[in-house]
């Protein structure tokens, strides 16, 4: 018998830490990647145990529309409801003011909007995603409407950070977003505001939103593995 990868034992904690943050009644933003897919299942298994009852969730891609429905989680719209109590989410990049980078996954926008509106946000990240500056590690992801990427591309390098349009893998040609847009990854030397880089990015015309999370965070659950043992601590 294999041993289980500890990697993905550490993300399930996470997820599972995670998902016991949710309570009866409440309506559920569902974010995307990795780690939220162990949060999205863990949520449902509660659902089918009973521990849970009346959750609706609001997918954040199509990717957590497509877990929410495998783990039996009702889903709704933001056309249907006027407030989220708790959306869970994961990042690519956490700085000690708990602002993120996200849209490693291109799920950015969707999941601005949900994790923004959400009473609760939860972040669950591994701890190789802590950094002491957003875009240390990680470019900021910047979606675009098509027609727009070479104007913006130019605007973007005027601002100092180094496009690269998202290419797909096992697809020929770029990522193409939920919403049928295309990413852009700015990778920049240093970013000393990201409040204003946020806002500044978002100002260029042609560009839908960026990946700089800023002032929304209330908790950051972290999983580490140490010594062999994962383990799920709060920032
Ligand atoms: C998707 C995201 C993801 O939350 C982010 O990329 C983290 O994913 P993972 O948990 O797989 O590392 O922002 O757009």
């Amino acid at each position: 018998m294999t041993a289980a990868d500890p990697v993905k034992v550490m993300k399930q904690e996470v997820g599972k830490a995670a998902a016991a943050l949710v309570q009866s009644s409440s309506i559920v933003g569902l974010g995307t990647g990795s780690t939220t897919a162990y949060a999205i299942q863990f949520i449902g298994d509660r659902l089918k145990s009973g521990e849970l009852k009346d959750i609706v969730g609001v997918p954040t891609s199509f990717q957590a529309e497509v877990l929410a429905k495998q783990y039996g989680i009702p889903l709704t719209t933001l056309d249907a409801i006027d407030h989220i109590d708790i959306a869970i989410d994961g990042a690519d990049e956490v700085d000690p003011q708990k602002n993120l980078v996200k849209g490693g996954g291109a799920a950015h926008t969707r999941e601005k909007v949900v994790d923004y509106l959400a009473e609760r946000f939860i972040v669950v990240v591994d701890g190789g995603k802590l950094v002491d500056r957003l875009g240390a590690a990680f470019p900021v992801p910047v979606e675009v409407i098509p027609m727009a990427v070479n104007p913006v591309m130019q605007a973007i390098k005027k601002l100092g950070g180094k496009p690269e349009l998202r290419m797909g893998v096992r697809k020929a040609g770029p990522v193409i977003t939920d919403q049928g847009n295309m990413v852009i990854d700015v990778t920049f030397d240093t970013i000393e505001n990201p409040v204003d880089l946020e806002k500044i990015l978002n100002n260029i015309p042609g560009v839908l939103e960026n990946g700089i999370f800023v002032n929304c965070v209330d908790k950051v659950l972290i999983g580490e593995v140490i010594d062999g043992q994962p383990t799920v601590r709060e920032m």
